[in-house]
């Protein structure tokens, strides 16, 4: 049930936040930490709001943007074949639209190691991305792709639009739910977007959330769950308009919103579509919220009474992506060491150090193989990276071709 309000207020219209969800004490998703690091490590509680005024759902507490998004904040964007050919294909899109002028400028908040400028930058288009965590950026760079290391804002957007002009294309992609000073970016995207350009952003869809039960999704970076209905509401407040929305299959299911400043383009029909779809769904509505918290529940028990089985039956049980996602999952469902042995990832800066606040070690993936040290393949894989379920689970054939079988909790728990 929404609780009635007064504690927080809404971070982007100071409306009462309805709390729905309460995931408890969790770490900081991306913190990998060696032993020693344990006694010092990061807590916040994990809650979840809905805004009766506007609708957006988001966080209840906020952690220090500098917490997370530091020198070696550890997600490369290029770690994933789809993800490379989906920004490519993106970048390409950005290039052919009637909105990049003859000369076009393509700016980028949250460009990592420059999945995607990097396909603007080798088309010789004149690009910048703002990346606040220095290795990532770092690697953009060696790309030949210009950054800036820095959080986007108004007064760094500012400092832009004076020394380069305006830009033809802002675009984010996980990144605007990962910032709760909404008003600041649309503030920025106003002092350095041209009169006719456009600011596009995706990110996780809270209609495939509540439809998937994918609790996972949320996590401290993650800090807004957005929908057409408030994210067009937002763009409203600050100046803009939301002129169209689009389905991606990406990362569990996200939309992509393009907005123009007010006036400046006609919103296609797509936008009243989704709203209207949203109201009819009630994605907000009380009832929705209190069955998606019950059925997080469920996933959560089903879950932990499969892998305490299996345990028991002897089986060896291992997990595959130490994702952000499942930091959520290791800590808000108890998964320890004692019910999964190790979680394997090809991110070099995770290996070797444990995952937050379950403290799972981080093994490379050599580790899942028929000649693995550990006497050959697991019984059962906990797919923490489900969101890359097809390319993995092609990759990882002879795993299951070995007898293997995959965990899935999303939508719900099974064995495949
Ligand atoms: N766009 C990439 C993708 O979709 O794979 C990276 C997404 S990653 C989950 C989020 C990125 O946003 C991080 O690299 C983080 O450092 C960056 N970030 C966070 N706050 C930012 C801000 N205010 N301005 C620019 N980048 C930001
Ligand atoms: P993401 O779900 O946030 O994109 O994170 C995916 C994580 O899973 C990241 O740490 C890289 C890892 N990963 C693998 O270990 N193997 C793979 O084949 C893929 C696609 C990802
Ligand atoms: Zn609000």
């Amino acid at each position: 049930m929404t609780t009635p309000v007064g504690e927080t207020t809404c971070r982007v219209c100071r409306g009462p936040l309805g709390e729905f969800l309460d995931l408890g004490r969790q770490p900081l998703s991306d913190r990998f930490l060696t032993e020693r690091e344990i006694p010092g490590e990061f807590f916040y509680r994990l809650a979840v709001g809905a805004c009766a005024s506007c609708g957006m759902v988001q966080l209840m507490e906020e952690v220090p943007r500098e917490l997370m998004f530091r020198e070696d904040y550890p997600y490369h964007s290029s770690g994933s074949s789809v993800m490379r050919e989906h920004f490519a294909r993106t970048a390409h899109g950005f290039l052919e639209s009637a909105y990049a002028g003859p000369d076009p400028f393509v700016v980028e908040i949250g460009s990592n190691d420059g999945v995607m400028l990097g396909a603007v930058r080798d088309a010789g288009v004149r690009h910048l991305g703002f990346e606040p965590s220095g290795k990532v950026a770092e690697v953009a760079r060696r790309r030949g792709v210009r950054v800036r290391t820095d959080f986007f804002e108004e007064p760094t957007a500012a400092e832009v639009r004076a020394a380069e002009g305006p830009a033809d294309v802002i675009y984010a992609a996980n990144t605007i739910c990962h910032i709760p000073y909404l008003e600041s970016i649309f503030r920025g995207v106003d002092a350095l977007l041209a009169p006719g350009g456009r600011f596009v952003f995706e990110d996780p869809y809270w209609g495939d959330i509540v439809e998937k039960t994918s609790f996972d999704q949320i996590y401290d970076e993650h800090f807004y769950f957005f929908t057409a209905s408030s994210v067009r509401a937002a763009a409203e407040r600050f100046g803009f308009e939301l002129v169209d929305v689009e389905r991606l299959s990406v990362h569990g299911g996200e939309l992509r919103y393009t907005i123009a400043r007010r006036g400046a383009a006609t919103p296609a029909a797509a936008v009243a579509e989704t709203v209207e779809r949203e109201r009819a769904r009630g994605l907000t509505a009380p009832d929705t919220l209190r069955r998606f918290a019950a059925d997080v529940e469920r996933v959560r028990d089903d879950l932990t009474a499969l892998l305490r089985r299996l345990r028991e039956e002897g089986r060896r049980v291992v997990a595959y992506g130490a994702t952000a996602k499942s930091a959520t999952v290791t800590n808000f469902c108890g998964l320890d060491a004692g019910l999964v042995e190790w979680v394997c990832d090809t991110t070099p800066q995770k290996q070797g150090l444990l995952t937050p606040g379950a403290h799972l070690p981080v093994v490379p993936p050599e580790r899942f193989s028929p000649a693995s040290s550990d006497g050959g393949y697991p019984d059962y894989a906990l797919l923490f990276a489900w969101n890359h379920a097809e390319e993995i689970m092609a990759k990882e054939q002879e795993f299951r071709d070995a007898g293997g079988r995959w965990i899935l909790y999303v939508p719900d728990v099974r064995v495949v």
